[in-house]
């Protein structure tokens, strides 16, 4: 089992959800629930939340990301972020290339490698998200699709680099729709994310790789997905919303 050789990862992501004075109850309302997981624990953030969440989380096991970022350093860029910016702030983690990025805000698979990028020059690690829509589901591209994003997304990055991305698998149609991947759909293309990794960077390396599913993850269903031999934790949306129930899947995470 290659399983034991990576590090599961529980990543909450809050989206457009919460202002500071919410993210600080909801931050204080986990930390005890995950003080003892045997997973890293990271919740993704909107930008305002972030110092108050790194502050709230100063003396625990969570770890901070933002949901996205901009790959220049600064400049002439209305209303973007940099990842050199939320680095300096003690922000660890990052998002890059959610669908909704993707969908409602143009970014395309060059622009999500250019983000990643900025990301990895500035010292984040990067949840770099994949996936494909239902209807490139129906026409049997699934596998096409997110070999090809994961392959332009890692374009230039060298394997020492990679120890700083986890890939988080999320199939479009299973996002806030309640519909989630089977474990066995979930598995064939988190597999299949491992088997790219391993032809850009040999086995060894590939073995060492997060690959997390995410799409509609819950309480209920999170043991059967993480028991998947290539399914290395959970990036989470709405669940992660409730501190019970993102606490649950990381318990799920840590057996
Ligand atoms: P969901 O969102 O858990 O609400 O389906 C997952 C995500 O968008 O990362």
């Amino acid at each position: 089992m290659n399983k034991t050789l990576r590090r599961a990862v529980i990543a909450g992501n809050w989206k457009m959800n919460k202002t500071p004075a919410e993210a600080e109850a909801l931050i204080n309302e986990i930390k005890p629930l995950v003080k003892n997981a045997d997973c890293d624990v990271v919740c993704c953030v909107p930008y305002i939340d972030l110092q108050t969440a790194l502050e709230a989380t100063k003396d625990s096991n969570i770890k901070i990301g933002a949901e996205n970022c901009y790959w220049a350093e600064s400049g002439a860029f209305t209303g973007e972020i940099s990842a050199k910016m939320l680095k300096t702030i003690g922000v660890e983690y990052v998002i890059i290339g959610h669908s909704e990025r993707r969908t409602f805000f143009g970014d395309t698979d060059e622009t999500v490698a250019k983000r990643t990028r900025g990301a990895l020059d500035a010292g984040l690690k990067v949840i770099l998200c994949v996936g494909e829509y239902l209807e490139q589901r129906d026409l049997g591209i699934t596998i096409e699709v997110v070999r090809m994003q994961t392959k332009i997304a890692l374009n230039g990055v060298s394997a020492d680099e990679l120890k700083n991305i986890i890939i988080a698998y999320e199939p479009v149609w299973a996002i806030g729709t309640g519909r989630v991947a089977t474990p066995d759909q979930a598995q064939e293309v988190n597999h299949a994310i491992r088997e790219v990794l391993a032809e850009l960077y040999g086995k060894d390396v590939a073995d060492t790789v997060t690959v997390q599913y995410g799409g509609s993850m819950n309480a209920g269903n999170a043991a059967e997905l993480l028991a998947q031999e290539d399914i290395d934790g959970g990036l989470i949306g709405g669940a992660s919303l409730k501190a019970p129930d993102f606490a649950a899947i990381v318990e799920a995470a840590s057996k």
